[in-house]
């Protein structure tokens, strides 16, 4: 009885023991893939954003160059950029750029980023380009190397919350901009991108008077300045759009653009 009690006992323990040891070979590799979160991968990104170039279709890279450097030698190319959003028009905006298939430049502002994160996305799925405005709107050449760096990063840390991109492009708000300011740029890998078109939309909230005042102003190969944080500006770009298409204008982001001149300079 008592040797027949004593295998018994041998036999629940070592079955315990057996359990045990499952039960914590499951919760180390539990523990150990929950842990492992992924690291911002940065080529992979990049690739991402070459195949996502889908202004012209990549037949070869010789051909790509001589079709961009024709259509810059037309002078009929814009880059539309809208600065402050987004904002509660932005998504509408959105809608009417890609009825028309037209590609905008958006530079953000974190402080609305967080506001309107859903925005986000949307304009990454309709082909827009993303760049940073600032965080809060700050003068960049009154703030510290510090503060700018957080106003990049606290943007930055907003846009990626919602969507996986790389971004090369900032426009500093009231493109001011010094040697210092400059410096912090680079060092954050981040293109300033000034205008050749001011829109005044912030000044006139008026339909008929920005879109004759832009009308008035372009010459082509611009980058033109507007404000997705009025229902006026969003209404007038949309008639730009439908105006300029018709005249033959072809309209690319800001990076298509830039690049285009590169080649151009070569
Ligand atoms: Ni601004």
């Amino acid at each position: 009885m008592k040797i027949l009690y004593l295998k018994n006992r041998v036999i629940y323990t070592a079955l315990l023991i057996i359990i045990i040891l499952i039960i914590i070979t499951i919760l180390i590799f539990d523990i150990h893939t929950s842990h492992s979160y992924p690291d911002i991968d940065i080529t992979h990104i990049e690739e991402k954003e070459i195949d996502g170039d889908n202004l012209i279709e990549i037949k070869g890279e010789n051909e790509r160059r001589e079709i961009l450097l024709q259509k810059y030698k037309e002078k009929k190319l814009i880059a539309l950029t809208f600065d402050d959003g987004p904002s509660k028009y932005t998504e509408g905006l959105i809608d009417e750029l890609k009825k028309r298939n037209v590609p905008a430049t958006f530079f953000l502002l974190g402080e609305n980023a967080q506001k309107f994160p859903s925005a986000i996305q949307l304009e990454v799925d309709a082909g827009n380009e993303i760049g940073i405005h600032s965080y809060k709107h700050n003068l960049f050449t009154k703030l510290t190397n510090n503060e700018i760096n957080e106003q990049i990063l606290l943007t930055k840390y907003m846009i990626f919350s919602e969507v996986d991109i790389h971004i090369s492009l900032i426009r500093v708000p009231y493109g001011s901009i010094n040697d210092r300011v400059n410096e912090v740029l680079k060092e954050n890998h981040l293109t300033n991108i000034l205008w050749t078109v001011d829109s005044k939309d912030w000044k006139f909230r008026n339909v008929t008077k920005i879109y004759n005042y832009v009308l008035k102003n372009i010459k082509g190969n611009d980058i033109i300045l507007m404000h997705d944080i009025y229902s006026t500006s969003v209404k007038s770009a949309t008639l730009l759009v439908d105006k300029l298409q018709s005249d033959g204008y072809v309209f690319l982001t800001v990076s298509e653009l830039l690049e285009i001149e590169n080649l151009a300079k070569n």
